[in-house]
């Protein structure tokens, strides 16, 4: 299972990266946003000083809804660097921008994934990833995991490429649950991932050894 982190924040990103464990980024307006980054340029660098830190997949979503637009945006966006994959919105001319990025073999995380229907329609289209927002079903009260689950089913029926990138992870058992379940990737914010290291008796074993260790070494 590949690990991203859901920010744009750098310091967390390095942190996350430092611990050895991280394999991507994933970013969106909102994100971008919350760090206060905001202007094209600003932008821009923002996504390049990203894929400095991090030697994997970075997504930078598009802002056009339109089909001509996301093409060029994504084009400007595929073109900052080498790890940059193209976050589009899962709409109708989002869904044409897929197949075409496929073609040209630009990297695309299809996002704002909420029901199967959409997830298939975004691998026939050739997305590299698909992300359903796991957190903001649970939100309405509709199990995010059941989700995964029917996507893997469709993605193993037929063999689909596309990845299933959990996003929208609140917590460490999403991650958990996401992994039996066979997502291929889950994005998540830094203390969801270091929330994997806790465990008390962790802690308590540990602390029994070094005082053991001190006893005897009095
Ligand atoms: O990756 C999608 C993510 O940023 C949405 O997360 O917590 O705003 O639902 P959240």
């Amino acid at each position: 299972m590949k690990f991203f982190i859901d920010t744009a924040n750098l310091d967390e990103i390095k942190e996350a990266n430092d611990l050895g464990v991280l394999d991507g980024v994933t970013t969106n307006p909102s994100l971008m946003a919350k760090e206060g980054i905001t202007g094209h340029d600003n932008i821009m660098q923002h996504y390049i000083d990203i894929c400095n830190i991090v030697d994997g997949d970075v997504s930078a979503e598009v802002i056009a809804t339109d089909f001509d637009g996301i093409v060029k945006e994504g084009e400007a966006l595929a073109a900052l660097h080498e790890n940059i994959v193209v976050k589009v919105p899962m709409i109708k001319d989002g869904v044409k921008a897929l197949k075409y990025f496929s073609e040209k073999d630009i990297k695309t995380n299809c996002t704002l994934i909420f029901s199967a229907g959409q997830a298939l329609l975004a691998a026939k289209a050739g997305a590299t990833y698909v992300s359903p927002f796991i957190g903001r079903l649970d939100d309405v009260s509709t199990d995010g995991l059941d989700l995964i689950d029917q996507i893997r089913t469709i993605y193993d029926n037929y063999l689909f490429d596309t990845e299933i990138l959990a996003a929208s992870v609140r917590h460490p058992m999403h991650i958990i649950q996401c992994a039996e379940i066979g997502a291929d990737v889950m994005t998540g914010p830094l203390k969801s991932i270091m929330a994997l290291l806790n465990h008390p008796l962790t802690d308590n074993g540990l602390a029994q050894f070094l005082a053991d260790y001190a006893k005897g070494n009095k």
